[in-house]
């Protein structure tokens, strides 16, 4: 549903990366761990095979995160120092993300897909259209009871009992 809700009119994500997403079929996407420290699926565009060709180096990604984090107006010194002292491990997946962060929010909202990473579901390739929300929940709606229809028709059809004529 976050692929499917991207793709509506009211979704902020950019018209060019909607329109990459409408025509992409479901075998057009990239699983890696290697983009932001996490498990995560995105679009397959050059720029996130080589995103996710190896994971980022450690000074690399806390010197990517550190100006995220400068534009955001967060304190990261304090951010640092404190992970480091209380959990390594997790500093070390915060500041992963937060290098990510820039590719995230390029694909997003500039529609950006040379230096951008789009995150998007397997479903793209199910998705034709970008309608309201509105809409789009009706539709769901409908589907959903016509599958349930769809299903006690079959269901009574096999449970039935035979005559024995
Ligand atoms: C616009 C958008 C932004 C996303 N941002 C993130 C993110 O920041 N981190 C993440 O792990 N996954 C992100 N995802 C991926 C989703 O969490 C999810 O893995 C993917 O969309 C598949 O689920 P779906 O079929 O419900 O869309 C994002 C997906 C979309 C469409």
């Amino acid at each position: 549903m976050g692929s499917r809700l991207a793709m509506t009119r009211e979704s902020p994500v950019h018209a060019t990366s909607k329109e990459m997403i409408r025509q992409r079929s479901v075998s057009d996407t990239l699983y890696s761990r290697n983009f932001d420290g996490l498990w995560c699926r995105m679009m397959d565009t050059p720029a996130a095979r080589a995103a996710c060709r190896k994971p980022m180096n450690l000074l690399m990604a806390g010197w990517k995160a550190s100006a995220v984090a400068r534009k955001l107006k967060m304190p990261v010194l304090k951010v640092a120092l404190g992970g480091m002292l209380k959990k390594p491990q997790e500093l070390r997946q915060l500041a992963l993300f937060g290098a990510a962060t820039e590719s995230i929010r390029l694909a997003i909202e500039e529609g950006n897909h040379q230096q951008g990473v789009q995150l998007v579901g397997q479903v793209q390739g199910l998705i034709d259209d970008i309608p309201g929300v509105a809409e789009l929940f009706l539709r769901v709606m409908q589907e959903a009871e016509d599958q349930l229809s769809r299903l006690n028709a079959l269901h009574s059809a096999t449970t039935a009992p035979r005559s024995n004529s």
